[in-house]
């Protein structure tokens, strides 16, 4: 079994000659850029699709997956610079949310390989993609409806652990865990305006609030790369402005964040760096601005069917579908 990334110091030597796994306690240790310079960084980089980054954090190379004759994503070369936040743009059907699947190990691709800080994730399990540091939401809400929204957010801690024998010997050392994560998901919950609701089934709350859940239990593992799918699809405008701050603050912060967004007024006013794919592949890359005046861009995006935004009942709809696929739905209103 190798090591699991936790269990290295920072700087330890592996006894298979290759470099220490970059863990949370490395991270942290590594004396971090602001958030301004690793923006201002972006100045000197060409805007071409696959552009080496200054600092790149992730890094994906020759990433493929068909379904049945139809190619999904075929994405070549990206590189995500570290502490931005880069928004990933593309007409529906492009294959933004298959490709964040890739990624974070929730579907495995035919082909290609990407490393998180020269660390290699291709082909871990989702936990452990989350546990290296890459971590993302979903376009549509994942919250366990017949949970409370505090058990939804001890769901998200690192090192779950099982029932048993063994357990039962080691159980004293992981309530002092047990307690931790639930210090932090209070913490975090405060942090999101959601404290007062811990109690509250997450089936009671609304499409927006859940979003907001969903976000603050990415970050009960201190991700390093959070990728966000339409963290803003069919929320009211009030938490539409409250996500968006999350996202800035959580910027300032030294996270790196990777915003899928149809909302072209958003994608400029929260992207650093712009990615634009279509039918798959990366078609353009560069700053906001530029992006989103790209002939290229232009083109995938009149070339293809775009869905208007969903209204207020129609995401509640789907919400609700989603919820029936997870398990016995609790009605909502
Ligand atoms: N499990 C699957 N089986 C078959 N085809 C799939 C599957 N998942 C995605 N696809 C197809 O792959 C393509 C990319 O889909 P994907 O959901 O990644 O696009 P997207 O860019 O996220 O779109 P949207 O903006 O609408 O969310 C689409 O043509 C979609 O129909
Ligand atoms: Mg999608």
């Amino acid at each position: 079994m190798p090591a699991e990334p936790e269990e290295i110091t920072p700087g330890a030597v592996r006894l298979d000659g290759r470099p220490p796994v970059p863990t949370r306690a490395s991270r942290a240790s590594r004396p971090r850029a602001s958030y301004t310079e690793c923006r201002d960084a972006l100045d000197a980089v060409s805007p071409e699709p696959g552009a080496a980054k200054p600092d790149a954090t992730l890094v994906v190379s020759g990433v493929r997956r068909a379904f049945g004759g139809l190619t999904a994503v075929d994405v070549v070369e990206v590189q995500v610079q570290r502490g931005v936040v880069t928004g990933l743009i593309g007409p529906n059907g492009a294959g933004k949310t298959t490709f964040f699947n890739l990624l974070t190990g929730f579907d495995r691709p035919d082909a290609g390989s990407w490393a998180l800080d020269g660390r290699q994730l291709s082909g871990l399990p989702a936990h452990r993609v989350a546990r290296a540091g890459l971590v993302r939401t979903f376009q549509l809400t994942k919250a366990l409806s017949k949970l409370t929204v505090l058990e939804n957010m001890l769901l998200g801690a690192p090192h779950q652990r099982g029932e048993g024998f063994f357990a039962s010997l080691v159980a004293p050392l992981w309530r002092g865990e047990e307690r931790a994560n639930t210090v932090k998901a209070l913490g975090l919950l405060d942090r999101f305006g959601l404290a007062a609701k811990k109690d509250d089934l997450a089936g009671e709350m609304s499409g927006g609030q859940r979003k907001l859940l969903e976000m603050a239990r990415a970050l009960m593992t201190d991700p390093a790369v959070l990728c966000l799918d339409e963290p803003m699809a069919g929320v009211n405008p009030a938490l539409t402005q409250s996500i968006l701050t999350h996202v800035k603050t959580l910027r300032e912060e030294g996270l790196t964040i990777i915003f899928v967004e149809h909302d072209m007024d958003v994608i400029r006013d929260i992207s650093d760096w712009v990615v634009a794919m279509a039918q798959g592949s990366i078609v353009a890359e560069g700053p906001p601005e530029a992006i989103l005046r790209d002939s290229r861009v232009i083109d995938a995006y009149l070339g293809a069917h775009h869905d208007a935004p969903l209204t207020r009942d129609e995401e509640d709809a789907v919400l609700a579908e989603a919820d029936a696929s997870i398990g016995p739905e609790v009605q909502r209103g």
